[in-house]
């Protein structure tokens, strides 16, 4: 009896180890869709492996659409225009599109389409000055207790060409568990003028992949991969007046922003809201007041929303939204520049429209 059990069990496991090469044999020639053309803009084609993504198919050729959920289908960054080729837009696209675009059809999310056949995309020129650098660790500063500075010096001779406000994709290597890297967007907030290195702010996400290596496994020295510049969060060249309001890591733009501006002189009459939790989440506090000296018409404004007693804070409380009105002399001619989590951006935007700032007006960049 206890003889055939062991026969039937050995034969079960035959059976299903069959199979399952069988499935991996099928899978592989399913995917094996050769070599594919890629046509950008009618003007350039690229020759690849068919079975990845546009998005991965691209950047193996050195062309680095924006992707700041490391390809996982929620930022809608990697949008791009798919002429023929793309097959049919898929479920895990259809939440990112906008009615038009499902309409029109051709807008597609490069992380989700895969290249099984000759496919035909466009893609806006800039695109191409998007670069891959090499770079080394070589300042670490901690900011607050869940918030790091951390400077990347280039390999020798490559330098960075980027507008304040901009960023850049951050690319991990496995750790722990972690068996894979992935690809994270951090803000410079250093200036454009110092084009050989580059300051991030990063804060800690608790369980974050990419937050948990920089902050418990990025040592000085170490080398790291980044693509950049990305984004359409810069300063607009106007005489505008102009409101700035971050949370958190959101102040990593702002920075870079103030100290172009610092650079090239600047007239405009400019408030700085930083909204923080407490007297724990506030850093470069000095250097930011120390702006009002530099600018004739400049004013940081840090405001607690958890101020604790006996913290010493004398500051301004709450919700930074009471204190815009004060802050807007002529809502029309005013420009608002935001950054951080998008549960303040929402409330920010609201906030600001009613106070009569025009939408367009209105730039930001969600952390989300
Ligand atoms: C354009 C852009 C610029 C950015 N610039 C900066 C910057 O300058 N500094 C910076 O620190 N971050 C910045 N971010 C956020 C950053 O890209 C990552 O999303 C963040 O660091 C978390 O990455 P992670 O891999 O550690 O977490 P993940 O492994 O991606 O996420 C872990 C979990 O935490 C949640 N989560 C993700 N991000 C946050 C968050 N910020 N707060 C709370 N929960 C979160 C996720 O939903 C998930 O459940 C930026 C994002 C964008 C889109
Ligand atoms: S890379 Fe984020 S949705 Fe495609």
């Amino acid at each position: 009896m206890f003889t055939i059990i062991i026969k039937d069990v050995t034969v079960l496991s035959a059976i299903g180890s069959l199979l399952a090469i069988i499935m991996v044999i099928a899978q592989r020639r399913l995917s094996n869709y050769g070599d594919c053309k890629i046509d950008i803009n009618g003007k350039r084609e690229l020759v690849i492996k068919g079975g990845n993504s546009l998005l991965s198919s691209l950047s193996d050729k050195q062309i680095f659409l924006p992707s700041a959920c490391g390809g996982r289908g929620s930022c809608a960054a990697c949008k791009c225009k798919v002429i023929s080729g793309g097959g049919p837009i898929l479920p895990t696209e259809k939440p990112l599109l906008t009615k038009a675009e499902l309409a029109a059809g051709d807008i597609r999310l490069a992380c989700q389409v895969k290249v099984k056949s000759d496919i035909k995309i466009e893609i806006p020129a800039g695109i191409f000055n998007i670069r891959r650098f090499n770079a080394t660790v070589t300042e670490i500063i901690d900011y607050t207790y869940d918030t790091k500075g951390i400077t990347f010096k280039f390999a020798d001779g490559e330098k960075i060409d980027f507008l304040a406000g901009q960023y850049v994709q951050l690319e991990t290597k496995p750790y722990g568990k972690v068996k894979q890297g992935v690809i994270r967007a951090y803000s410079i907030s250093s200036k454009p003028e110092i084009n050989s290195s580059l300051q991030l702010i990063i804060r800690y996400v608790p369980e974050g992949i990419c937050t948990t290596w920089v902050h418990q496994h990025l040592k000085l020295g170490d080398t790291v991969s980044l693509t950049g510049p990305y984004g359409d969060f810069f300063l607009r060249d106007t005489d505008a007046d102009i409101i700035y309001v971050a949370g958190g890591s959101g102040k990593a733009p702002i920075k870079s922003m103030l100290e172009h501006l610092a650079v090239i002189g600047c007239k405009r009459k400019m408030t700085y809201f930083f909204g923080a939790r407490t007297t724990k989440d506030l850093y470069l506090t000095d250097e930011m007041h120390a702006f009002e000296k530099v600018f004739p018409s400049f004013e940081y404004v840090p405001v607690l929303s958890h101020s604790e007693q006996g913290d010493g804070w004398t500051g301004k409380t709450g919700f930074v939204m009471p204190y815009f009105k004060d802050a807007i002399r002529d809502p029309k001619n005013t420009e608002a520049y935001l950054c951080g989590s998008p549960g303040m951006i929402n409330a920010v935007t609201k906030a600001l429209i009613e106070e009569g700032i025009p939408k367009d007006k209105i730039y930001y960049d969600s952390f989300g």
